[in-house]
This record gives structure tokens, C-alpha cells and sequence, in this order.
């Protein structure tokens, strides 16, 4: 399996699993990190009693009980947890709730915890709301890039830098409303930033005194006949 193969690659100290279930990952995760000689692995599910605790059984059997953990609550609550205690992952490997919005936070979330250097997969890219996440990142997060995966239905990202974009709602609203448009065609002479020059508009403070001023310009407000 892949993740075996990246796993005996990056040789990670920590690696964490989002959504356990059987534990058919995890057999694969925790044989490279035998195999390796170093490395423990965590992983995040709240639902083992519907799996009949099988996901559990496996590392005994692999008598890697020690270098496994299983934190049982959900990938949000779990995830904060582990960055406050300021913990990182050099692999972390997503495949728990796959609705969007999950999706999305299991990855911002997890991105908080993982190692520069360190890798992130998003399982099962035949799930739309996996993809769209993937697509976010591509477009947003320049912190990560894309490694080779020979596997379609999987994507890995490397993390190699901070997440350092502005906070500033001038610039969210630039790269929000026009996220695949180059900055460069829009600032040209006649481009939309070059029409709008002064786009302070986009604060909404300034939006407001712009209103302002513009009702005063009309007079006084009339009743309707
Ligand atoms: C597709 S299965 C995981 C399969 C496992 N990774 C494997 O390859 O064998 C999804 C798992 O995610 C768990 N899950 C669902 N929502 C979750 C959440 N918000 N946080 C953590 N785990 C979740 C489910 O209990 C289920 O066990």
C-alpha cells in the first residue's frame, strides 16, 4: 500500500490517522514505523464501539501497542488538543468524516500540527468534497505544494513554510472574490483594480461613510405621497 511505502520514505516520529475504523491504515502505518525502528502513531475516532473495537486489535497483534494511541473524540476537539500541547506530525493522514466542511477543518486544523517538511493526505479524491477541499489549498495555501501521489484517489501535500497570509480583509477580499485570476491582469490599465483604484470600497467601514456621504448629496428624505 502507498501509505506504507511514503511512511518507510519520510520515516516520521509522530504520525497521525483521522478516523480509524477497522484500522486497515493503521496495519499499514505501523509496519513501516516497525519496519523504520522508530515512530509512534495516533490515531483520532470516537466511533470504535461501532466497529466492535477492531481497529484496537491490530497493533497488539503487531506487538506495536506501545507506539499507538488512540484519543477517542472527534478530529475538531482532538486536533485543538494536540495544538495546544504544541504537538507535531510528520504525517498526517485524513479519512474521517468526509462531508466539505470536515473536511476543510480537519485539514486547517491539521496543518496547524504538521511538521514543515511534513506531509498531509487527504483520502478518497473521488469524493467531491475531498477534491474541493485539495482545490482550496492549490489556490490558497502557498505554505503547502503537492507531492507525487501514483495514486488518483489520494492527495499528499507538503507542508514547507508558515502559513503567513494577511489577515487583512483588503487583501482576503482580493484573493476570495478573484482567487484564480492573476493580480498582475487585474491591476492593468482598464482591469478591474485599475477601474476601481481606490478600493478601499472593499472595507466595509468605508462603505459605510461612502454611503453616508453619497445620502447626503441627495438632501433630505421625503415622505411618499
Ligand atoms: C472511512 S473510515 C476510516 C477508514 C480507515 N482510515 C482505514 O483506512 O481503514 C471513517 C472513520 O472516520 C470516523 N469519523 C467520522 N467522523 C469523524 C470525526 N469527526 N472525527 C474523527 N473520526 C471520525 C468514523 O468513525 C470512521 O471510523
Amino acid at each position: 500500500m502507498w501509505i506504507h511505502n511514503l511512511c518507510r520514505q519520510l520515516r516520521p516520529k509522530k504520525t497521525v490517522e483521522i478516523g480509524l475504523a477497522y484500522g486497515f491504515s493503521t496495519i499499514y502505518i505501523l509496519a513501516a514505523l516497525h519496519e523504520n525502528g522508530m515512530g509512534s502513531h495516533t490515531a483520532i475516532d470516537p466511533h470504535q464501539p461501532a466497529y466492535h473495537e477492531i481497529g484496537l486489535r491490530h497493533p497488539e497483534k503487531l506487538n506495536m501497542a506501545d507506539a499507538f494511541s488512540l484519543i477517542r473524540q472527534m478530529s475538531v476537539p482532538a486536533l485543538v488538543d494536540l495544538h495546544r500541547k504544541d504537538e507535531h506530525f510528520e504525517f498526517i493522514f485524513i479519512d474521517g468524516n468526509h462531508r466539505f466542511d470536515d473536511v476543510l477543518v480537519d485539514f486547517i486544523l491539521s496543518s496547524e500540527v504538521c511538521a514543515i517538511g511534513g506531509h498531509i493526505i487527504l483520502d478518497d479524491m473521488w469524493v467531491p468534497a475531498v477534491q474541493k477541499t485539495v482545490s482550496f489549498v492549490r489556490l490558497n495555501r502557498k505554505d503547502f505544494v503537492e507531492a507525487q501521489s501514483p495514486i488518483a484517489n489520494v492527495a499528499a501535500l507538503r507542508k514547507i513554510a508558515e502559513d503567513t497570509r494577511s489577515w487583512d480583509p483588503q487583501s482576503i477580499c482580493i484573493w476570495t472574490i478573484w482567487p484564480s485570476v492573476e493580480l498582475r491582469t487585474l491591476q492593468r490599465p482598464g482591469g478591474c483594480l485599475g477601474r476601481l483604484r481606490d478600493y478601499s470600497c472593499f472595507r466595509p467601514a468605508a462603505a459605510a461613510v461612502k454611503a453616508q456621504d453619497e445620502l447626503a448629496t441627495l438632501g433630505p428624505r421625503r415622505q411618499p405621497t
